[in-house]
């Protein structure tokens, strides 16, 4: 099964975005916009696991964030993979009152030696993935998006548990669904 672990981001947020994309959208080029039912921000993406590796992923997970206090978020300002090229992915960014990097490095590693697979070792970018973007956007729409959604949206919001969600792929869009919840700081 396809796996991820990530931060939900509460529906009043996702509420919001969207109704900004709803505002923006017509005035960019064509993109696949992400439903805001399926906006999150990744932590780690594991790829493909066998469904058997479910249990020690719950032990080592839970493990992994019980020690982390609760973290408080906000979404706010804009940007597009790859960075200074022609946009295939255009996302919103992650404020954050603590660099959750090294939790999402941590969970990264030891989720990855759970699983028995390998994770993508480039630099972890908290965001939140709006559109794919096909064909690429010119830099002009790049820069317009970024004035569409410059400065925060939404208020800000805590996180105390990450998610392990599987993704499934097929016609459409991806479907995701939480298998496991770990808290944060004991907050359950
Ligand atoms: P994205 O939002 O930047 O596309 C489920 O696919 C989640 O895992 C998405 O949030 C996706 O990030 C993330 N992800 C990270 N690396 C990925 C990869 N190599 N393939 C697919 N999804 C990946």
């Amino acid at each position: 099964m396809r796996l991820f672990v990530a931060f939900e981001v509460p529906s009043w947020i996702r509420a919001d975005i969207g109704a900004r994309v709803a505002t923006v959208r017509e005035s960019l080029p064509r993109a696949r916009w992400v439903s805001p039912d399926a906006m999150h921000l990744t932590l780690v993406f594991l790829g493909e696991v066998e469904g058997e590796r479910l249990p020690e992923l719950e032990g080592v997970g839970t493990a992994a964030v019980a020690g982390e206090a609760p973290l408080r978020l906000r979404v706010g300002g804009a940007g597009s993979f790859p960075a200074g090229r022609p946009a295939r992915v255009a996302w919103l960014g992650i404020e954050s009152d603590r660099d959750f990097g090294p939790l999402a490095r941590r969970l990264a590693e030891e989720c990855a030696r759970a699983a028995t697979v390998e994770v993508d070792d480039k630099p972890y970018h908290p965001h939140l993935t709006l559109a794919r973007c096909d064909p690429p956007w010119p830099r002009a729409a790049v820069a317009d998006f970024g004035r569409a959604f410059s400065g925060g949206v939404g208020e800000p919001f805590a996180v105390a548990e990450a998610v392990l969600f599987r993704s499934t792929l097929g016609q459409g869009p991806a479907r995701h669904e939480a298998l496991q919840r770990w808290p944060l700081g004991g907050a359950r």
